[in-house]
């Protein structure tokens, strides 16, 4: 079990002893109310003849729980994804409301591809997309839930293309996520890259010069790249677009719900802002959104796209003349359980500024810029412009790109034995050479530096721990 107070978030010299445990786990109070819930669940369908559930397989409770034991143990060989320590890929623990409304509504499994399979989820589904929307912006939108942001993606680039044309090209930064070029090649789509600034923002007068060509059908900003947290200037691009007509698709899936955090820098927000004038938006609730995985979302400002999406099912949709969520989705079968826990999880936790939510998004923001701060004022260190978001990428100073790339993995496993888990990223070359002039790279393409997601409000309050594994592969040295 973990802890039951706030205490459990706290470093280790701040925690009330006995009060916490290192583990993930559900606290006796939310097995009460999972339980609950349960049986409120339960009473809904009491009407129906006495039944037994009776799976295949042995009956005795003794085997499930062997088997149940047998996998917990093999789901210890992970990494600790769910602590304050872990700051290496983009993982952020599920809220326990996400995953008490999850387990609840597995006990339904309902599925949203239809209304007839999904019934309350799709309805859910349909609420919590109109919060996103909310959060976007937007009063009008179509929308949907995904298995994940290239899924999301995949849906955005395949109605921009049946409107671009098959010769329209696709432009995004040369740092959005890989999935952009290779979802263009499954759509057939032509897809090119266009340089980004030192701050790893897509560069707006290498974009126009791309654009007086005249061959350009869609741009992909990035609100929050997967590298560095970086923030596209969107609202430079949708007043671009309204000269060169090409279609602007933003995809938020990592940054989109910073649009709602007050501790944003100015020019980050100005371009979140502006995320209601572009036509399409991906949001990953599984990123940032306090949601399990398998929960990214697609929305289209223009809920006429409906028409690309037109198909029948003979067997699917046939007890309600009201929208199928599989009518406008690519996917067919989706998880209800995903949207009813974004449902319960916007319940609790509003999608509103100033709120709980997005006050768990400041602190991140607040981690980030404070562990950039230390490596800033530590001449141990090379490091980039303060984060947009609450990615941080640094690199020990040496003199060459080999000696920075060699430095950076034994950095990363330095602080791995102190029990901190970062991430290794690369800067291409040209970018190592504009932000750090000084160091002589050579003929490397790439080099490796060090990363670090903060993406749990705790982050903040473990920043002492984190640093002492920052610092573990460069002790020694000057600071
Ligand atoms: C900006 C961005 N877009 C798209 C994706 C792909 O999302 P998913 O992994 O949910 O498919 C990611 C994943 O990290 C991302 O950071």
């Amino acid at each position: 079990m973990s802890g039951e107070d706030a205490s459990a978030s706290q470093p280790p010299g701040g925690a009330a002893s006995g009060s916490s445990t290192p583990g993930p786990g559900w606290t006796a109070p939310e097995l009460d109310v999972l339980a609950a819930a349960a049986r409120r669940l339960g009473a809904g369908f009491e009407d129906l003849p006495a039944w037994r559930p009776s799976p295949p397989g042995p009956a005795s409770p003794g085997a499930l729980e062997a088997v149940l034991m047998e996998t917990a143990s093999r789901l210890t060989d992970n990494y600790p994804y769910f602590h304050p320590l872990y700051a290496g890929q983009m993982l952020k623990p599920p809220h326990p409301v996400a995953r008490l409304a999850y387990a609840l509504a597995m006990l339904i499994n309902p599925n949203n591809h239809a209304l007839d399979g999904g019934r309350a989820s799709s309805f859910m589904e349909r609420e919590a997309v109109a919060g996103l929307a909310a959060m976007i912006g937007w009063p009008t939108h179509l929308g949907h839930l995904t298995g994940g942001g290239t899924l999301a993606n995949l849906e955005a680039l395949w109605v921009a293309g049946r409107l671009g044309g098959p010769e329209g090209v696709v432009l995004a930064s040369a740092d959005a996520h890989y999935t952009h070029g290779r979802l263009c090649g499954v759509l057939g789509l032509p897809f090119e890259t266009v340089p980004v600034d030192p701050r790893g923002r897509l560069d707006v007068a290498a974009l126009e010069r791309r654009l007086a060509r005249g061959d350009v059908a869609t741009v992909v900003a990035t609100l929050g790249t997967t590298g560095r947290g970086a923030v596209d200037p969107l609202a430079d691009l949708t007043a671009l677009r309204d000269r060169h007509r090409f279609r602007l698709h933003a995809d938020a899936a990592y940054g989109g719900y910073f649009r709602l955090a007050g501790g944003v820098g100015a020019e980050a927000a100005r371009h979140l802002a502006a995320l209601a004038g572009a036509d399409s938006v991906v949001v990953d609730p599984h990123k940032h959104g306090l949601q399990p995985y398998g929960c990214g979302a697609v929305l289209f400002r223009d809920p006429s796209v409906a028409a690309f999406y037109r198909h029948d099912s003979p067997y699917t949709y046939f007890t309600d003349a009201d929208l199928h969520l599989g009518e406008i989705s690519l996917e067919c079968s989706r998880a209800g359980a995903a949207a009813v826990a974004l449902w319960a999880t916007q319940r609790l936790l509003p999608l509103e500024r100033g709120g709980d939510f997005a006050a768990g998004l400041d602190r991140c923001v607040a981690a980030a810029r404070a562990l950039h701060g230390r490596l800033a004022a530590d001449g141990r260190f090379l490091t980039l412009d303060a984060p947009e978001l609450d990615i941080v990428v640094w690199a020990p100073a040496e003199d060459a790109a080999e000696a920075i790339s060699a430095a950076s993995r034994r950095c990363f496993e330095a602080a791995a034995e102190r029990g901190v888990h970062l991430a290794l990223t690369r800067l291409r070359a040209e970018t190592v050479r504009r932000v750090w002039p000084q160091v002589d790279v050579g003929a490397a393409e790439e080099v490796t530096c060090l990363r670090a997601c903060l993406m749990k409000p705790e982050h903040l309050d473990w920043l002492d721990e984190l640093w002492a594994g920052v610092v573990a592969g460069v002790a020694g040295r000057a600071s």
